[in-house]
């Protein structure tokens, strides 16, 4: 048997990243008015208060309390900060969920992530976070799911603030508005037929979300893919042939402008649109295309013209900042084409970050699949029909979830999810 290389997550870089991690979620919450902590901008989404309590007690709950076993430190808290999961749109719980009579005050929420904070610190520093022969702790398992939940929420709530009234948040110091620049050339490649191979195997990664396993590989027929997303201005022309408005576009002074997260931008017309699966679908047979399937952007992002797989788009090289919009480079997104260096070896633009990529696929496992031991139902309950595969990144998503496997799955008419998508062809 060939041996493999997976990295070991090592005691002080789990530190180190939880560290980063609280660090950024308490520069989020701080970016919240007093007044507005218990608002909530996106209706069937929590308000603040909520996240600030679930992120401590996701992590104290998953690897302190259920899987080290050790004692409570706030039993109602523990439970009413547990899930983050939101509630179904027409859900008639959905209420009874988001509007609580009363939330405990900032001063006492931020005094139990405290507690927690010890509590996890204590667990990675001196803890049995490695046990060969148990689900829950083989390979760090635990300590990989609360590394990787947090900055998950760091993007989902990055949305929530994206639509709070501008009055109600402090926008970041160092802030600046992105420029339009040339618009790209509508260009197109051929990519021939091939295999994609989807997801991974867990001997071969050091961590992965439940629905990444197992490896799959996927034929793809020959298909036409543009090289670039669709842009504002590409998809101007389609609402003067009366498509939908895109939720981050709003109309003043007779003209369309962006909504950006701390100010309202000039219409970017060369930046690529942002819109849900269900708009993109519509373009999409506006022009007589159609969305590419998850297998379909695994060959344009990480296939070859030699037959071969790499890594990213760009090859092997870990994901860095001139390889595209993600990791928090900005809040906003960037004209299309503006990161060349990580182009796919199609010379295919922006893959992996600006936005995720809009796929036709419905959320569903590969075969082989098994419920994430630490989270059992993070993903399973949503194969239902309705969530759609996006793949790549926005400009918020973190470096720790750029990897090939990782997916992530929205309903067709989700608004606020800064996704673009490209069309193609048969
Ligand atoms: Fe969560």
């Amino acid at each position: 048997m060939t041996s493999l290389t997976v990295p070991v997550l090592e005691r002080d870089d789990a530190l180190d990243w939880y560290r980063r991690n609280r660090k950024r979620s308490r520069s989020l919450f701080d970016m919240v008015r007093p007044s507005a902590y218990e608002s909530r901008p996106i209706p069937l989404r929590h308000p603040p208060v909520f996240y600030e309590g679930h992120l401590p007690a996701f992590s104290f709950n998953k690897l302190v309390r259920e899987t080290l076993g050790r004692p409570s430190i706030n039993p109602d808290f523990e439970r009413l900060f547990e899930r983050g999961i939101d509630p179904t749109p027409g859900d008639p719980g959905a209420k009874a969920t988001t509007e609580r009579p009363g939330w405990p005050s900032r001063d006492e929420v931020q005094h139990f992530g405290s507690l927690c904070d010890d509590a996890v610190e204590r667990a990675l520093r001196t803890g049995e976070l490695d046990v060969p022969g148990n689900p829950l702790l083989e390979r760090g398992h635990a300590v990989w799911t609360i590394l990787e939940h947090e900055p998950m929420h760091h993007e989902t709530f990055a949305y929530i603030l994206h639509r709070m009234p501008y009055a109600n948040k402090v926008r970041p110091q160092n802030y600046q508005p992105p420029r339009d620049a040339e618009h790209p050339r509508l260009r197109r490649v051929e990519i021939p037929a091939g295999t994609a191979t989807l997801g991974a195997r867990r001997e071969r990664v050091a961590f992965g979300w439940d629905n990444e396993f197992e490896e799959t590989s996927v034929p793809v027929s020959a298909f036409e893919c543009d090289v670039y997303p669709v842009t504002n201005r590409e998809w101007m022309n389609f609402v003067r042939d009366g498509g939908p408005v895109p939720s981050f576009w709003i109309e003043s002074d007779g003209a369309f402008k962006l909504l950006g997260a701390w100010e309202i931008l000039p219409m970017l017309e060369s930046a690529p649109v942002w819109v849900t699966n269900e708009q993109a679908r519509a373009y999409a047979s506006w022009c007589g295309r159609r969305l590419p399937t998850e297998a379909e952007y695994h060959r344009a992002a990480f296939g070859t013209p030699e037959g071969g797989e790499r890594a990213f788009p760009w090859g092997d090289d870990p994901p860095r900042a001139e390889h595209g919009n993600f990791n928090w480079q900005s809040w906003d997104v960037a004209p299309a084409g503006a990161f060349p260096s990580g182009a796919s070896a199609w010379g295919i633009f922006e893959l992996i970050g600006n936005g995720w990529e809009l796929t036709a696929t419905p959320f569903a496992p590969f075969a082989g699949f098994r419920p994430h031991a630490v989270y059992p139902v993070y993903s399973a309950d949503f194969f239902d029909g309705k969530h759609y595969v996006v793949k790549g990144a926005s400009p918020v998503t973190p470096l720790a979830h750029i990897r090939r496997s990782f997916r992530n799955w929205y309903y067709a008419d989700y608004p606020y999810l800064y996704s673009k998508f490209r069309t193609v062809a048969s």
